[in-house]
């Protein structure tokens, strides 16, 4: 079961389905265009559904894109050995997604007009979507118990390294009017208000069945009944099944029934170090 990672510029990744050559084409060869639209996450904030509701802006609502194309090659990952083989080549328009902290990814994106969404959740929440995550995901160390996965988030020994650092520098591009930088949890609030910011974002219209409809199809159930984007459809070489799913619970603050009192000390204090210079009430879960 346990097995490690690749390492790429002291970053780890999954041992399956990544290549130190495509991670260095990436960083130095591949070129962004203007018209892509890219999105940014750690793992375990809610990628997957932000792709998903991307794919159905796209689509006008219409679900049947999303119910007959995987989500992965709906927006591929570009630092995968499948997502790399594909995206330079592919004609415009161009919709990917990726996990890379900013210092890995294409230098060619500081001079871009691609539109690029970086995706953030409740760091606590990341870590216990992680936990039961590497479980199921082959390819990466697999935790036994929930402390020790905290204590290799703590030291950034989890797949695409510190949360911490991978937050400090993508959001070193807010403000950049191509940048627009959205969390989980407001779209858990009010998805309709934050769909309809992603697509006026995108340069997208939509009436309202139209949005109605991407609501509707976006649903934490409907993605779960959609095997296009459920991930069921992996084979067992790279995710076992038997231990879970990627469509889990699907709420905010989980985190609360996982944390013992001194892990929600220590990752506080760690939490007030790191996060030092951004403005305060940025995130929804310091209020
Ligand atoms: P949980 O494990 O907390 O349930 P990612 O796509 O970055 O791997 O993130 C996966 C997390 O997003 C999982 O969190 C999953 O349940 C949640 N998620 C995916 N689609 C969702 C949806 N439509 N509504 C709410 N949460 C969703």
């Amino acid at each position: 079961m346990a097995s490690d990672y690749l390492w790429f510029e002291g970053i780890p990744f999954p041992s399956l389905g990544y290549r130190i050559e495509d991670l260095k084409s990436v960083k130095n060869e591949f070129v962004v265009r203007d018209g892509d639209v890219i999105t940014l996450s750690f793992p375990k904030s809610g990628t997957n559904w932000l792709r998903e509701i991307i794919s159905l802006i796209y689509s006008k609502g219409d679900p049947n894109w999303v119910q007959s194309v995987p989500i992965w090659d709906r927006s591929p990952w570009l630092e995968t050995e499948a997502g790399y083989e594909y995206l330079p080549k592919k004609e415009d328009p161009r919709i990917y997604s990726s996990h890379l902290p900013i210092q890995l990814f294409s230098k060619s994106v500081f001079h871009s007009k691609a539109k690029m969404i970086y995706l953030l959740r409740n760091p606590r929440d990341v870590i216990t979507s992680g936990f039961y995550f590497y479980r199921i995901l082959k390819g990466c160390k697999y935790p036994q118990t929930f402390d020790q996965y905290f204590e290799w988030f703590l030291q950034g020994n989890v797949p695409f390294g510190s949360w911490f650092d991978h937050c400090q520098g993508w959001l070193q591009m807010r403000g950049k009017e191509n940048f627009l930088v959205i969390t989980y949890e407001e779209l858990h609030q009010n998805l309709r208000t934050s769909v309809e910011k992603i697509f006026q974002f995108l340069g997208e219209k939509l009436d309202s069945e139209e949005l109605n409809s991407v609501l509707k199809n976006a649903s934490f159930k409907a993605m779960q009944d959609n095997k296009m984007s459920n991930h069921t459809i992996i084979p067992d070489a790279f995710m076992d099944h038997s231990q879970g799913q990627l469509l889990r619970k699907g709420v905010t603050g989980d985190w609360k029934h996982h944390f013992t009192v001194a892990q929600r000390e220590a990752f506080d204090k760690i939490y007030r170090e790191y996060m030092t210079g951004l403005p305060p009430g940025l995130f929804p879960w310091d209020s």
